[in-house]
């Protein structure tokens, strides 16, 4: 299978100008021998910042977030063209943070994926289910709405850029990761939900994530699965000797 590897650093809330400086000029020096597809996502405080330091290197930059609106009345929101104008180049969506902590929908979230896309953004859509989901027998399900919904109105051509993150909301931050098998068997299902909506090429192409307390322990295991193409990184992100590791892996 000829998909690359995407390995992803989402540092949350984290960081100011300067720690966020710090760690981005780091990666920069450290991937830049790395085989895979890199990408970093400051919050909105540093962008700027890190666009300066990443800026025609091997690590893309991207936001953890972005209005449904293009522009206007928004307060607290930021905007696509906001983002466009500080050189983001993609953009992560529908993290289960968002998701269940500031309730956003499946219709907000797909809202933001088409205007996302329209503004020429990369679009990692994260999708997952809750531990009472899991234990109810519903994760593929959930995942499977989730990828469905969010995926909505989307385009056989604008599917090249959208990365599919599954994130299991109970693997997030809390140590306990997914095992590469169970990972795999959503993410197999994951690309058969792609294949009936977009046909077998497209579910073979498409970049599926795996996100939840990966670290550099368990990495090379997890991407060893023919379903799991790489990573989206919550705290081992936050400092280079934790994330270059998992960036470069095999
Ligand atoms: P952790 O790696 O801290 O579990 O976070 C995963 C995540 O939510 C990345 O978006």
């Amino acid at each position: 299978m000829s998909r690359n590897y995407y390995i992803a650093g989402n540092w949350k809330m984290h960081k100011t100008r300067s720690e966020a400086a710090e760690l981005a000029k780091a990666l920069v020096t450290q991937l830049k021998d790395g085989k895979h597809k890199y990408l970093v996502a400051p919050s909105f405080t540093a962008l700027e910042t890190v666009a300066a330091i990443v800026k025609g290197t091997n690590i893309l930059l991207g936001a953890q977030d972005v209005a449904s609106e293009e522009q206007g009345a928004h307060t607290g929101e930021v905007s696509v063209l906001q983002l466009k104008d500080l050189g983001v180049q993609a953009v992560i969506l529908g993290h289960s943070e968002r998701r269940h902590v500031y309730k956003e929908d499946d219709e907000l979230i797909n809202k933001k994926v088409k205007l996302a896309l329209k503004h020429g953004f990369e679009v990692i859509l994260c999708v997952g289910e809750l531990l009472e989901e899991r234990e109810a027998g519903k994760a593929e399900a959930v995942c499977e709405t989730q990828t469905v919904k969010g995926l909505e109105g989307v385009s056989a051509a604008e599917l090249s850029k959208i990365t599919i993150a599954y994130e299991p909301v109970w693997a997030i931050g809390t140590g306990k990761t997914a095992t590469p098998e169970d990972a795999d068997a959503i993410h197999a299902y994951i690309r058969k939900v792609i294949g009936k909506l977009y046909g077998a090429d497209a579910a073979a192409k498409i970049i599926i994530q795996y996100g939840g307390s990966v670290k550099a322990d368990n990495a090379a295991q997890l991407m060893a699965k023919e379903n799991i193409d790489g990573a989206l990184v919550g705290g081992a992100a936050l400092k280079a000797d934790t994330f270059v590791p998992i960036a470069k892996f095999g």
